[in-house]
Parts: C-alpha cells; structure tokens; sequence
C-alpha cells in the first residue's frame, strides 16, 4: 500500500467502517481489503449478460453502422418481389437473418436472393439511433438567448410539424410551455407516477449543468473523475458520482466529469473515448468542460477553490453526504410502493438519500449515446428479433402484400407516432439475480425465491409470461430450464460457475464486454413492466431510481432484501 493508493484505498475503507453494520462477512471484508482480499466484494453490483462474440464485433463499428442502417431503412420497402414460398419457419428465419444484415452491415450472401436490403421491411424492434440522437441533441441545447432548450408537451417529432400563420394562440402557448422549462422530455409518466417533484427537479439540475455563460467568472465547477479502483463495480462508481453530483448541487458548482474507466476501450472513439459521454449524453455542456479542464491549469483558481477536484472532499461526504435541499424535502411524501418480504414498506432510514439517486442517476443517463442505442438494438435483436419477425411477418405478409414506401411515410407516422419506442414483448418482468461475492453486503437469497416473487406478480397479471433475466451465475440460468411456463431471455455468455471472483471473471470478460452487458441490462430492467431485484445491491438500488423517475412508481417494486442502512 503505498502513497498513490492510499488516499482513495482510505476512503474506501472509512467509507465501509462509517457505514457499516457490524454484520461480520463485512467485518472481514473490511479487513480482508486491506490486505487486498476481498476487494472485488465491496460496492460491487452489476450484471452480466454480454452477447456472443460475433455481435460483439458488429457493435464495435458503432456509429458508422447506425449510419448505414438508417440509409438503408429510409430505402425500404415492402414489396412483392420477395421470394416467400417457403415453410413459415423459413420465411421467419430470412427475415430475421435480413435484419441481422442490416444491423450488423454483413453483405448477404446467402439471402441475397430471397430479401435484398433494400425490400426489407420495417424492424419494430430496432429504434433508428440515428435521428434518435438528432432528437436527442436538440432537445439537449438551450435556444438561442432563451433560458431553455425546445421543451414542449409535443412528443416526437411533432414539435417540428410546422405550424401555420394563423395557429398564433397555439404558437403562443407553445412559446409559454417553452418559457417555463415544465416538461423535460427525458420525463415519461405523470407526476404521480414519478417520484415527487422529479419533473422540477430535473429542470432544474440540467439549469445547473449548463449554465448559459461557462465562461463568466461566477461560474464555479468540480471535476472528478469517476472512481477506476478495480474493486469498485460500476454501479458504485455511479452511485459514488450521484454523491459528487449532490456537492456540486450544494457548492454551487458545475459538475465536469472526468475519465471513466468502462469507456477506456477501442469501441469508444474520438471525444468519447473513457469518457461517461460515449454511454450518455454529456453530464455538462461542451463549454463547460472546456472551461473546468482550462481552469484546471490555473493555479489561482486552484487555490481560491473556483475549482475542486474530488481529493478536496472526504469519502464519508461523498458517500454519505448531505442530500441537497433545495427542493425541501420530497422524499418525506414518497409513495410507499416497494415490497419486501410481504410488506410494503412505508418509512425508512435514508429516504433522502433513495430519492436523490434516484435523481441524480436519471439525469446522469438522461439520454442514451448513439453507441448505447445500437447496444440496445442488437440486444433486442437477438432476443426478441425472431418473433419480431414472425409478428410482421403475420401482419403483412400473410394475404395482402403491402406497398409502401417508406419516403412517403404519412403525416402520421412521421409525427405522431414518432415517439413510439421500439417493440419489446410486454408485459415484461425483468430480474436481476446477483449472489456469489455478494455475501458479504447483503442476505443473499436463491432463485426460487424470485421465482416465488415472480409467480406473485403473475397471479395478479396472468397474461405476463416473460422474463428478462439478468445475472452472471450460470447456476441460474441452468435452474431457470426447469420453470417451463415462464419464457426467459437471457444474453449468451460465458457465466460465471462455482467460485470465480468477480474481478477474474470480469477481466475474462474484457473491458468492453463487461461494461456494455451490465448497461443493456440496466436499461432494459429500466425499461421493463415489473421488477424484482435485491435492494441490498447497489446496482438494483439504481434501477429502482431509475424506475421511480421513469413513470414506473405504479409498477411497484418487488424487493428480496432490503438495503443495509435502511
Ligand atoms: C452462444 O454462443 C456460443 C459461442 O459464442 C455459440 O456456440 C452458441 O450457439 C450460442 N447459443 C445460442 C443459443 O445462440
Ligand atoms: C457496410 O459498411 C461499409 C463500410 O464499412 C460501407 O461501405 C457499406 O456501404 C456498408 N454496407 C451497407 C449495406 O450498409
Ligand atoms: C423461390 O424459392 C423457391 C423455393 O425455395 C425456389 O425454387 C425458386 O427458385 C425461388 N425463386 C427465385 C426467383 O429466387
Ligand atoms: C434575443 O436577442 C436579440 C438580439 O440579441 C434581442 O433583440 C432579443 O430581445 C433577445 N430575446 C430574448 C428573449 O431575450
Ligand atoms: C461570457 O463571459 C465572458 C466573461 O465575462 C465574456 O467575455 C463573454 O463575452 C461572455 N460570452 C457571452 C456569449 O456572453
Ligand atoms: C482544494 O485542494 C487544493 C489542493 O489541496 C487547495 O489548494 C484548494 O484550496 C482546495 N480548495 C478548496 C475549496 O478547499
Ligand atoms: C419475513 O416476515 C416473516 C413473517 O411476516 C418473519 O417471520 C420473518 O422474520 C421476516 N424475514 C425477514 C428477513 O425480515
Ligand atoms: C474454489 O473451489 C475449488 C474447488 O471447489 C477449490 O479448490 C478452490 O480453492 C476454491 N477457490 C477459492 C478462491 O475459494
């Protein structure tokens, strides 16, 4: 243990010595870091469910992919020149391996009789990231000398449907809705299925992240890096930059942040490269970054503190510091929506905190990077692709062939119906199964018992039959066989089997695979009807925030343990 490590390996240890509860695994956790045991123990929760290499491969060309789909979709057709005499299965096959081709830019050779790319018809499931991002990006840039960006109670694209002269009141109204910064659009649900206040309160964060003149004096930043010690797994980094986000709210500051270790790999290019912004949309502006890492080499503004890097704060107010207040304090009219072991659980220690990372984290992943939608893509692809194929296929190919050409899409499509996200087979019921080296943080529990959860929600929603299952112990995945009326997707990897640490096991996985599967589960538990998860791990913690700002406070939460502070 030396010098260089000693400050952060500090700050992990009197971290786990605050807060701990006396459990004993964590006491000899605790002990066994600093002997460099145990490490990958701490903090450590997330999932892994990475695809098969060849997908892999495809998702490395990112961008430069996303670009030629889209070119090809906007070219697509559905036509009668496809060659479809074959069984169903066959046809649902070809049109699966069509998609396949476009995702991941093969030329196809051995379908190239029966669908060209060029008459394939429309993916459901795969989102045109693309003009997603473009979307994205505006609504991400404050309007030229106005306090906000374009936000509207328009969805979609029909802010852009061009109004005509005499719609003044409408222009008129617009203007107000614009004026006020209400609806953040990365907001989905009503309020009353948001945590309170989230609506304002990411409103207001974005204000405080792109400050309209970075360059004014006044404006003071903190830049931090996110936390790379390899014990820390990615949703501990997270949560470690919710608490520096909270500080930075507290000091008045911008929060730049700095490099991030999960983004230190080839897929991520140019600007984005170990950079939080290769996943997401840039916690600050262009600007502002600018700015802080110009400041950086000014040693005035060092020393008078117009700008802090993390090695100013303890870890104890990073980790457990204080929840800002500028918005009162919310968390005390929280719903009571969570269940564990039977109850609903109404009060608890540290609401405060539940619904700040719950903030904190929405807006950090507020929009997804074009990188992150073609993960999510390929993701859906792979698993929902064949019976995508098998609904379209249904739907147009059955008696009347449809032609349409997709440049003349209808007003309709092209606006109001824009917003739609793409098709994943719902109800979906997402879980997320950690146990192994999580001994040590929480009470781990089997997969019957999510199973048990599992049949609880379905009871109440008989037509739910669907799983996406989320963990990194094959053990699970081999137990999951036996439960024949579920259907479970889970991602193809090679899992985790008896006592593999995690830290072995993710430097098996490489950089990049172990990043970019955690993140597709994240967000597709994020995304899904139901969720059962393990409070107790952080990486759950998360999706519950992410949840509660996500319109899914109705959907309820389906806890096997409870968070150890609680
Ligand atoms: C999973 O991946 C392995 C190798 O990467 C491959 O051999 C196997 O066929 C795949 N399984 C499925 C169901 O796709
Ligand atoms: C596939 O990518 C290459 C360049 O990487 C490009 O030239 C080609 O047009 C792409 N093909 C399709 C079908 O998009
Ligand atoms: C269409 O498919 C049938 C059966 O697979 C095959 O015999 C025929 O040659 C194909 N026609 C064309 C034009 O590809
Ligand atoms: C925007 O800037 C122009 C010129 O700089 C000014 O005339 C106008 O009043 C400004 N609008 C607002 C809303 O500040
Ligand atoms: C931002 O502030 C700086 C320093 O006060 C000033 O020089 C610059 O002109 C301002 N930029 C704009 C666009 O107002
Ligand atoms: C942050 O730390 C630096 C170097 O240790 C010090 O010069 C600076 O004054 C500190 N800033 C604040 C606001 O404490
Ligand atoms: C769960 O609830 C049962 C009865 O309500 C109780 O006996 C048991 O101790 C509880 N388990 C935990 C872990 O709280
Ligand atoms: C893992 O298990 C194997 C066999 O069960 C045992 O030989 C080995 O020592 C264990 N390794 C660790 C790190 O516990």
């Amino acid at each position: 243990m030396e010098g260089l490590n000693q400050k952060s390996l500090e700050r992990v240890v009197s971290q786990r010595a605050f807060a701990l509860s006396s459990s004993f695994p964590c006491q000899i956790c605790v002990m066994g870091f600093l002997c460099g045991v145990c490490l990958t123990s701490l903090f450590l929760s997330f999932s892994f469910s990475p695809f098969s290499p060849p997908s892999m491969a495809a998702a490395n060309n990112g961008g430069g992919d996303s670009k030629s789909i889209l070119k090809e979709r906007e070219r697509m057709m559905y036509t009668e020149r496809s060659n479809l005499t074959g069984s169903n299965d066959d046809r649902v096959s070809l049109l699966y391996d069509a998609w396949s081709d476009l995702l991941f830019n093969k030329s196809s050779t051995k379908n190239g009789a029966q669908f060209s790319s060029i008459n394939v018809p429309n993916a459901p499931h795969l989102e045109n990231c693309k003009s997603t991002v473009e979307i994205s990006q505006r609504l991400d840039t404050r309007i030229f000398n106005r306090s906000f960006p374009p936000w509207t109670t328009w969805k979609g694209n029909l802010d852009e449907l061009p109004l005509s002269e005499n719609d003044e009141q409408l222009q008129y109204y617009r203007d107000q809705i614009i004026s006020q910064g209400a609806y953040p659009p990365w907001i989905t649900g009503s309020d009353e299925e948001n945590y309170p206040l989230t609506r304002k309160v990411q409103r207001d964060l974005w204000l405080h992240q792109h400050p309209t003149n970075c360059s004014d004096p006044s404006v003071k930043f903190l830049l931090a890096d996110w936390e790379r010690l390899p014990g820390f797994g990615i949703g501990a980094q997270i949560a470690g930059m919710c608490g520096l986000l909270a500080i930075a709210i507290n000091e008045k500051r911008v929060l730049v942040t700095g490099y991030f270790n999960r983004a230190d790999h080839d897929a991520c290019k140019g600007s984005s490269h170990a950079s939080w912004s290769c996943y997401f949309f840039p916690e600050t502006s262009g600007e502002c970054r600018g700015r802080a890492l110009e400041l950086m080499r000014d040693k005035v503004a060092r020393e008078k503190g117009i700008i802090t890097v993390k090695d100013n704060y303890t870890s104890r107010s990073i980790w457990t510091g204080r929840v800002p207040r500028r918005w009162g304090s919310p968390w005390s009219i929280m719903q009571p929506t969570t269940e564990i072991n039977g109850s609903l659980i109404s009060r608890h220690r540290k609401m405060d905190r539940r619904w700040w990372r719950a903030q904190a984290v929405r807006y950090l992943m507020r929009y997804q990077s074009e990188y992150t939608c073609n993960l999510m893509n390929i993701a859906r692809h792979t698993s929902f692709g064949l019976e995508a194929a098998k609904i379209v296929l249904a739907s147009s190919f059955s008696e009347h062939r449809i032609v349409q050409e997709l440049d003349e899409k209808s007003m309709i499509e092209r606006y109001v119906w824009s917003n739609e996200k793409a098709w994943i087979p719902r109800p979906l019921l997402s879980m997320h199964i950690r146990m192994g080296d999580k001994a040590c943080e929480m009470k781990v529990v089997g997969f019957e018992e999510y199973m048990h959860l599992a049949e609880k929600v379905r009871s109440r929603f008989p037509h739910m039959n669907t799983v996406w299952l989320s963990t990194e112990m094959q053990d699970v995945i081999d137990r999951s066989k036996s439960y024949l009326h579920w259907k479970f997707y889970y991602t193809n990897v090679t899992r985790q089997r008896g006592n593999m640490t995690m830290a072995n096991y993710e430097s098996s996985l490489g950089r990049e695979t172990s990043t970019n599967y955690p993140i597709v589960n994240f967000l597709m538990a994020a995304e899904a009807d139901f969720f059962i998860g393990a409070l107790g791990s952080t990486w759950c913690f998360l999706i519950d925030g992410m949840r509660n700002t996500g319109g899914k406070v109705m959907s309820g939460y389906l806890s096997v343990n409870k968070d150890r502070f609680w």
